[in-house]
């Protein structure tokens, strides 16, 4: 087995991990989370999950990154980023980089602390806005996920 099948399998595995992480918070726990608690404890508890997730997402987020720069530098695919038919690397990039953004800068930068402070004055609200915020950022990665796997295997 070579570095490269092996950085792809490292690759795959970080996706599934996060996104699947993704998937989860937004289909399961959030509409759980919704209907079982008052909008104070929503809030609460969400963060409680939450922050051990995003410890999880960071780690995965990394190994996604490294893996994935690492098989567009062997395998040397930096001109696909010229072509719109590659979209799809695009899109990874793209993803990756949001996340990037929101886990390592936006959370514990200023979007934690906006978060408490915006649930402590409107927490229906703020509960809705998280849930749109996750399926935005859910959808957008499945996406890319089928179009990366179709797009890799020369769909
Ligand atoms: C810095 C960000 C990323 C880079 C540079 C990157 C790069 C790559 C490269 C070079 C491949 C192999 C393409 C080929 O075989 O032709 C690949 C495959 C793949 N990537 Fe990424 N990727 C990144 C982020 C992501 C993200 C965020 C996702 C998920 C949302 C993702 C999902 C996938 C999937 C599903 C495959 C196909 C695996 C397979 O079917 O063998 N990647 N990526």
């Amino acid at each position: 087995m070579d570095d490269a099948t092996l950085a792809r399998a490292i690759h795959v595995f970080g996706v599934v991990l996060w996104i699947g992480g993704v998937g989860f918070v937004t289909t399961v726990l959030l509409p759980a989370v919704r209907r079982l608690k008052t909008p104070e404890e929503r809030v609460a508890f969400f963060e409680a999950v939450e922050q051990r997730f995003a410890w999880q997402a960071r780690v995965t987020t990394l190994l996604v990154g490294i893996s994935g720069f690492y098989l567009v530098q062997t395998w040397n695919l930096w001109d696909r980023f010229a072509e719109i038919e590659f979209w799809w690397m695009h899109a990874m990039v793209l993803v990756w980089a949001v996340f990037t953004m929101m886990l390592f800068v936006a959370e514990p930068l200023v979007l934690h602390r906006w978060f408490l402070k915006r649930a402590a004055e409107k927490p229906d609200e703020t509960f809705r806005l998280i849930q749109r915020m996750h399926w935005v950022l859910l959808t957008v990665s499945l996406v890319t996920v089928i179009g990366a796997t179709i797009g890799s295997h020369g769909g």
